[in-house]
């Protein structure tokens, strides 16, 4: 759980036009920015983003939200991964603290990957050191075209033929942050007894692979001759996931940025020798198959990612798979393209073999993900039946259905809709892709409870437009509307409690995030604010004041009907009276004297 505080710094700091204006074009319209939707396909815009209100809503299909909101609707990703990406943007560091964990835990849990992260630094500059005085690992790496320079660049070392060389720059071999980290082995018999540990990487060559932040992570070590396996890595530790890392992202970063693209590859060797080769911005996966995770965080560094496999069956296979993880990110100002070399040669060879001007003509000619999409599709089918075809359709199907609404979408059910002899409306309507993506359209109803009607509700929304303006209730107000509806005085409860933790920062898109699980009448609420004209908070503060005032009104003309029904026997209930018609008559008053200054 990321605290309600830190997204509600989050929300003060980014600006939602900025966020949404990096997706979508947007114009200036009055008090509002105006663009085409996302979420639905339109010609002329009804999609507007309010600065004030720092929310966006589209008057076509009715989608809107905060900035949150929309990085979660517009590229498919998870809340956290939402909040993390805006807060990289805005230099906000999300804070790890889990409620939940306690503190004594977490506190356990930093100090632990701290250690893993320290190892990881000491192990890999004592790799690199040892490779200074290694002849044949020097020579292993010039054999392969490489220099120095790169092989600085990278951070490559050595690890001795040895089964504890890292008693060297570890005293303390025993300690547990070491096979946490992976960098060494504990071998124990069969009882789990005589624990033996050992060195996980002897006698290879050293990749560290290293975070975006530069730090090391992980191992790639590669043997020089012939040995199995290859490649031993680095097993999965807290600080290192294959699924979310690529090896050279770091070193690539400002390259990709030059370049205007990332080349995705499959291999350590690739990324070292291309960037020695005049290929600086190419990253490779660590040996598995590529991730929306890997797709999301390449996508964040550049709006063009080119992947490259190898022309074999295993190459087309591992495409294939790639394109699954990028079609959730798929939009119209990304460009995916897919590169297939020839069936003998990774792009080391290739370049090596054939030049880097072979290579940039296959970087130039690479596919696009329309038409690979569309190729992997017809490939079975016989586009002659009505068979193929239907075919080919049903392998479409759940392809376009995990791709965001976009024009290149669209583009490509025409492209599907022409190769088997349909029309995009037919695909559109058979595949199910024309339905609202709006998370608020897709909420189930909660719970059977009426929607809050009348002045309650006015006094509601008035307060979730303008949160602060819940300090306007007293304890009169309170129980005047208790009275009346105990759902609407629920919501209230909710409400001022939640304006209460967001304090004075209190506002309306950080309350619509504070308020998501809040329920269906929030939700509607929060719908209609979006929806509405800007409203200024002097106006809602005295249209508060007065409808406050209404249900007080109302509340003191019930008790008095009730009062009037018994017989008014007894002395209590006359002064009761009594004491009612003279708080009628100050409401009155106070109503006139406001109406006097306004
Ligand atoms: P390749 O076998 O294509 O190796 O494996 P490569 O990267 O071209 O390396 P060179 O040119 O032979 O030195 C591609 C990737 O698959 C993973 C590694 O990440 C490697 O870079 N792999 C391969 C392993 O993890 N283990 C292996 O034993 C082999
Ligand atoms: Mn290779």
């Amino acid at each position: 759980m990321i605290p309600q505080s830190f997204i509600q710094d989050l929300l003060t700091r980014v600006d939602i036009v900025d966020v949404v204006g990096r997706y979508v074009p947007l114009k200036k319209g009055g008090a509002n920015f105006m663009g085409l939707c996302p979420f639905h396909n339109e010609k002329s815009p009804s999609f507007t983003v309010s600065p004030t209100k720092q929310f966006y809503h589209c008057f076509g299909c009715g989608a809107h939200g905060t900035a949150i909101g929309f990085l979660i609707e517009y590229s498919g990703v998870g809340f956290v991964e939402a909040v993390k990406d805006l807060a990289q943007n805005v230099g906000m560091v999300v804070p790890e603290n889990d409620d939940k964990i306690p503190p004594a835990q977490r506190a356990a849990y930093q100090a632990q990957s701290l250690a893993l992260s320290e190892a990881m630094t000491i192990a890999c500059d004592f790799y690199r050191q040892n490779l200074r005085n290694a002849p044949d690992a020097v020579a292993y790496l010039k054999s392969r075209g490489l220099t120095g320079e790169v092989a600085a660049k990278f951070g490559l070392g050595y690890s001795v033929d040895n089964w504890d060389s890292l008693r060297t720059v570890f005293p303390d071999y025993e300690a547990t942050a070491l096979v946490e980290s992976g960098l060494v082995i504990d071998r124990t018999d069969e009882e789990g007894n005589n624990r033996k540990r050992y060195d996980r990487f002897r006698d290879r060559i050293m990749f560290p692979i290293r975070n975006t932040k530069g730090q090391v992570i992980g191992f790639g070590g590669r043997v020089m001759g012939n040995g199995e396996p290859k490649y031993l890595n680095s097993p999965e530790t807290p600080l290192f996931q294959k699924g979310n890392e690529l090896y050279g992202l770091f070193e690539a970063r400002q390259a990709i940025r030059d370049a205007g693209y990332v080349l995705v590859t499959e291999g350590y060797m690739d990324v070292v020798a291309l960037a020695q080769l005049g290929f600086p911005q190419a990253v490779a996966t660590l040996g598995t198959a590529c991730t929306a995770t890997h797709v999301h965080k390449l996508l964040r560094q550049t709006d063009q990612v080119i992947f490259s496999f190898d022309g074999d069956g295993a190459g087309r296979r591992a495409a294939r798979r790639a394109l699954d993880a990028c079609l959730p990110h798929a939009g119209d100002n990304k460009i995916i393209k897919f590169l297939f070399l020839p069936k003998e040669h990774d792009p080391d060879s290739f370049v090596r073999e054939l030049g880097a001007e072979a290579f940039e003509r296959q970087i130039h000619d690479a596919m696009p993900l329309s038409q690979f999409l569309l190729n992997e599709v017809t490939a079975e089918a016989d586009l002659n039946t009505s068979e193929g075809r239907a075919r080919a359709q049903f392998d479409a199907k759940p392809l376009l259905q995990i791709m965001p609404p976009s024009s290149l979408r669209l583009q490509i059910v025409r492209g599907l809709a022409q190769l088997t002899q349909s029309t995009a409306a037919e695909i559109e309507s058979l595949f199910e892709l024309v339905k609202p993506i709006a998370r608020a359209r897709l909420a189930p109803p909660r719970g059977n409870r009426p929607a809050p009607v009348g002045i309650e509700r006015q006094i509601i929304r008035l307060m979730v437009a303008h949160p602060s303006l819940t300090s306007e209730l007293d304890d009169a107000a309170l129980a005047a509307v208790a009275n009346f509806a105990p759902d609407r005085a629920e919501m209230l409860a909710q409400l001022i409690e939640a304006s209460r933790t967001m304090g004075a920062q209190a506002n309306f898109a950080s309350l619509a995030e504070h308020l998501r699980e809040g329920g269906a009448e929030f939700e509607s609420l929060i719908a209609e604010i979006a929806a509405q004209a800007e409203s200024d908070i002097e106006t809602a503060r005295m249209e508060l004041t007065d409808a406050i005032r209404k249900t007080k009104m109302e509340s003191l003309k019930v008790e008095l009907a009730q009062l009037a029904a018994t017989g008014m026997g007894t002395d209590d209930a006359r002064n009761r009276y009594r004491e009612l018609i003279s708080q009628q008559e100050y409401l009155r008053r106070q109503a006139e004297a406001e109406m006097a200054q306004r």
